[in-house]
């Protein structure tokens, strides 16, 4: 296990009618609050008026910001922090999915910074400061509720890029996991896949003497595959959706479950790749992408992938070799996201070799991806040609 240090600051409220804390929560950061939200799923589902009516409760101020994009976009982003400016804003509300709460974090930097909010993204500044951040979470995904990240989509340079800093965490985050019940079904399909892709992130690792952590991420799989098909049969059932929920935060929420070891992310550099050109779904492309990476990476350290099949999927050894064995949970896993009704394909989306060059190139601006193993241009190119 290597050192490390750890601080997660979000203060995480939990549970049916948890919205109703939110004025007792809003009231220590002022009066004005930009409310921002997605497409209008808020609206239908009532959660726009509750939050209005806590809001008026306590006399503040309300801006808002809707109709911020899944895979939310620069343009929106920048709309925001005009807003923030010329309002004066005392806090961001964030009402959403993880494209909202993304959009917000990159509106709170952005605001406190005097150039172009793009260049925390391309690693050109470091965010020093950003206005504070609360959320109420609609969605079980990205963890973004929880954690210092953001991603966000530039569509004239078609590219998608994260980044991750401790001023942008949310003060706080209201988990209520009734309000995920009217989810569709594909994007709670995305978000179960989005949830255990993080955890792949970090279970598939280099770093030895990591028992802890390994069966922290194990237990987080197991949970989600137990729950995902009851939540999708029963959307309003609420203990599974909660599971979901909170294996989602816990899954994403600045490594708590991989502390002290080292983490991989190239499936994710190459999925945004693909979303930066297609503008799919997250979840969907690792989907696509997980499987092939696992193939393509499983050699080098066979062990961690024999034991994520006998442990993850119960998969016994008998006479199985260690190929096969490691091979069979990689067949697991492609089958339960093809069983939930996941993508395994590009040809899925209708996408063709036009534009692997670019997105493998992309994918390595900043290097090679990954630990598990480099990835380098041609492995991420193999990786893309075999998802075709
Ligand atoms: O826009 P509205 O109308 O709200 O509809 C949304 C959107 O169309 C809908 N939705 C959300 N909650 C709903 C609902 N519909 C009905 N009932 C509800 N309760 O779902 C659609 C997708 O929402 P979105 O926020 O885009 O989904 P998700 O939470 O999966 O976020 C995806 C974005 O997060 C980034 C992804 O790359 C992508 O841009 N990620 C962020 C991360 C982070 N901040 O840590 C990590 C992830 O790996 C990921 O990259
Ligand atoms: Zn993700």
């Amino acid at each position: 296990m290597n050192s490390f240090s750890f601080q997660n600051p979000t203060k995480i409220v939990f549970g049916q009618g948890t919205v109703g804390q939110l004025a007792n929560l809003v009231a220590p950061f002022g009066k004005t609050v930009l409310v921002v939200y997605g497409g209008g799923s808020i609206k239908r589902s009532g959660l726009y008026d509750q939050v209005i009516a806590q809001l008026n409760s306590i006399g503040a101020k309300v801006v808002e910001l809707s109709g911020i994009e899944p895979n939310p976009r620069l343009t929106s982003v920048n709309k925001g922090i005009e807003l923030c400016r010329s309002e004066k804003v005392d806090l961001i509300l964030a009402v959403g999915g993880g494209s909202v709460i993304d959009a917000a974090k990159a509106i709170a930097a952005g605001t406190k910074y005097e150039g172009d909010v793009w260049d925390f993204m391309m690693h050109k500044a470091e965010i020093k400061d950003a206005l504070p951040i609360g959320t109420i979470l609609t969605l079980s995904a990205t963890g973004s509720e929880m954690n210092g990240n953001a991603v966000i989509s530039n569509w004239e340079t078609k590219q998608k890029r994260a980044f991750g800093s401790l001023h942008v965490y949310p003060r706080f985050s209201i988990l209520d996991p009734t309000l995920t019940y009217t989810v569709p079904r594909d994007q709670t399909v995305n978000g179960v896949v989005d949830i255990m892709s993080h955890v792949f992130e970090q279970y598939f690792t280099l770093t030895e003497n990591a028992p802890l952590q390994e069966r922290l991420c194990e237990s987080v799989l197991l949970t989600v595959i137990e729950n995902a098909e009851k939540a999708l049969e029963n959307p309003n059932d609420y203990e599974a959706r909660a599971n979901l929920m909170l294996c989602g935060t816990m899954a994403l929420n600045g490594g708590l479950i991989s502390v002290g070891t080292q983490n991989d992310w190239a499936s994710h550099g190459i999925e945004h790749e693909i979303s930066a050109i297609y503008d799919i779904p997250h979840g969907a492309g690792l989907s696509i992408v997980f499987p092939n990476w696992m193939k393509h990476v499983y050699k080098e350290r066979i062990d961690r992938f024999t034991q994520y099949a006998e442990r993850v999927w119960g998969i016994e050894r008998g006479t199985k070799s260690d190929e096969e064995l490691a091979l069979a949970g990689i067949e697991a896993t492609r089958e339960f996201f093809t069983r939930i009704g996941a993508p395994s394909t590009l040809a899925y989306y209708d996408i063709d070799s036009e534009h692997l060059d670019v997105m493998s190139r992309e994918a390595v601006l900043f290097g090679p991806l990954g630990n598990f193993k480099k990835l380098h241009q041609e492995d991420v190119r193999q990786i893309l040609e075999n998802a075709l």
